[in-house]
């Protein structure tokens, strides 16, 4: 995944402006509210373009460069249009020995890509990731906020089942970070 930052055209609706603010003001820095921040310009781009950057840091009175290391240093952010869906399979130790393996060669099957790509029509991208903090939940997954894990080809199933409907798989776990 490149981290590059582009210059797009950039423009944040009310609401996703008046959530910046509202973040701002719920922690005790301006500097603090800034992953909360990030994730409010990916629900509404789903990535953060250079200009969001720059707007980042001029809202919570910090570098451009610690937006820049933040947003580049945790693999559910974007700065670059992504797929519709991204499923981020955690492919280390604790996981990989719990069945990582399996449920990679599964998806890659059913999606019919390789690990790193993204589907033609855009809807999936499948990655791998190094730890997602959940090691005796393995094999673990990150879709977006939310944790899928005990992962089985099962459920692998069953998620891309709710894609087909147009449903979002929920995680069964509900340690979801935000709704
Ligand atoms: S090794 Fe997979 S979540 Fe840590």
């Amino acid at each position: 995944m490149s981290k590059s930052l582009e210059q797009t055209e950039f423009k944040l609706s009310v609401e996703t402006l008046a959530k910046i603010d509202g973040y701002i003001e719920q922690y005790p820095t301006k500097a603090s509210a800034l992953m909360p921040c990030i994730w409010a310009i990916i629900d509404e781009l789903n990535h953060v373009p250079l200009a969001g950057v720059d707007l980042l840091a001029e809202k919570l009175d910090i570098s451009k460069a610690r937006v820049h290391e933040v947003l580049t240093f945790y693999t559910m952010y974007r700065t670059e249009p992504q797929a519709d869906h991204v499923l981020q399979v955690c492919h280390n130790i604790s996981c990989h020995i719990m069945g990582a393996r399996g449920v990679i060669a599964h998806l890659e099957k059913k999606l019919g890509v390789r690990m790193g790509v993204n589907t033609p029509d855009g809807k999936f991208r499948l990655e791998g990731a190094e730890c997602l903090g959940a090691c005796g939940h393995g094999p673990v997954l990150q879709l977006g906020k939310h944790l899928h894990e005990y992962l089985t080809i099962e459920k692998i199933d069953a998620m891309l089942d709710d894609f087909k409907r147009g449903d979002i798989p929920r995680a069964d776990t509900d340690r979801k970070l935000e709704d």
